[in-house]
């Protein structure tokens, strides 16, 4: 038997000890808690790095804790739209969509779009038409409303700012959720990548993030690693960051932990990009690099390690 491991995030930020109330930050451990033990035991039970990284992130997708699914940010519009993508290592299969609207769990439509077409990504539209045609039902816009998302909205309504909603706003104490993302080395050795989000408040002209931009934000391949990233999309865009672990374990020979660190904290650093990742290899080591104040993030293998943790200690 292979090892096995997870690790998840719920998103990288402005994260300070003692910013948060404790009862809020109990919270946050035990949604991170949930998802990591429902992943860990499916992986124990032999299921697959897809079905397992599918599953995590569709617990974090239903918490208004995290930007992403239930508690994704709203537009310039007042809307909610999402992105997510799945992909997985054995055969480089993967699926993508962006720019989805009342849709539960944006990561079951990317997972559908991976095994129910022929394509990789679709968006806006389409891609509402595509869950249509299998049958999906929408929600109404109060199951994505929260009180917080909106007033972090009505900050920047009417101008031309957007944020990632952990980053640095105009001190907004809450300024610290999330994107989500899930990967996992399944008992088979095969690896698996799940990312999903709302993006930024106030976002506008159909703008698009990293995380449904396989390579970009999302990728996953047997030969290296699986990668899930969260920060400011366009700067791991520009630097196709998850992809960019991956190639630097391949060609350049670099443990999951050199090529990680190297991307987050070099690279996406020397172009002013800031955020996380968590990675894994077939060998179920982890790495979990950021180079922000925190990340939500946890982590289980096999051999016994078990973490979770928010701030940068
Ligand atoms: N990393 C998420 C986004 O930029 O949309």
């Amino acid at each position: 038997m292979n090892p096995f491991s997870i690790a998840i995030h719920g998103g990288a930020g402005t994260l300070l000890k003692g910013q948060m109330t404790p009862e809020k930050e109990e919270n946050y451990r035990k949604t991170l808690e949930n998802a990591l033990s429902a992943g860990f035991e499916a992986l124990n039970s032999g299921k697959s790095a897809t079905d397992v990284v599918s599953l995590a992130v569709q617990i974090l997708e239903d918490s208004p804790l995290f930007n992403a699914g239930k508690g994704s940010v709203f537009t310039a519009e007042g809307t909610h739209e999402m992105d997510a993508a799945i992909m997985e290592g054995k055969d480089l299969q993967a699926g993508a969509v962006s720019l989805v609207s009342g849709i539960k769990n944006p990561i079951l439509l990317a997972r559908d779009v991976m095994e129910k077409s022929e394509h990789v990504f679709l968006a806006g539209t389409g891609a509402m038409n595509f869950a249509k045609s299998l049958g999906y039902t929408l929600e109404e816009a109060a199951y994505f409303y929260d009180e917080l998302r909106y007033q972090q909205w009505q900050e920047l309504k009417g101008t031309t700012h957007f944020q990632l909603d952990h980053s640095k706003s105009k001190e907004t104490k809450e300024s610290k959720f999330g994107t989500v993302g899930a990967v996992a080395c399944d008992k088979y050795g095969n690896l698996a990548a799940a990312t999903s989000t709302g993006g930024m408040t106030n976002k506008n002209w159909g703008r698009i993030g990293d995380t449904s931009i396989i390579g970009a934000g999302n990728y996953a391949n047997n030969a290296t690693c699986a990668v899930s990233c969260t920060g400011s999309g366009e700067f791991f865009i520009r630097g196709v960051a998850a992809y960019d672990v991956s190639c630097l374990m391949e060609y350049k020979g670099l443990s999951l932990a050199e090529a990680a660190a190297e991307v987050v904290h070099k690279r996406l650093m020397n172009i002013g990009g800031d955020g996380g990742l968590i990675a894994v290899d077939t060998q179920g080591n982890v790495a979990l690099p950021f180079n922000t104040e925190g990340m939500y993030r946890g982590l289980r293998t096999s051999t016994g390690k078990s973490i979770i943790a928010i701030y940068g200690d």
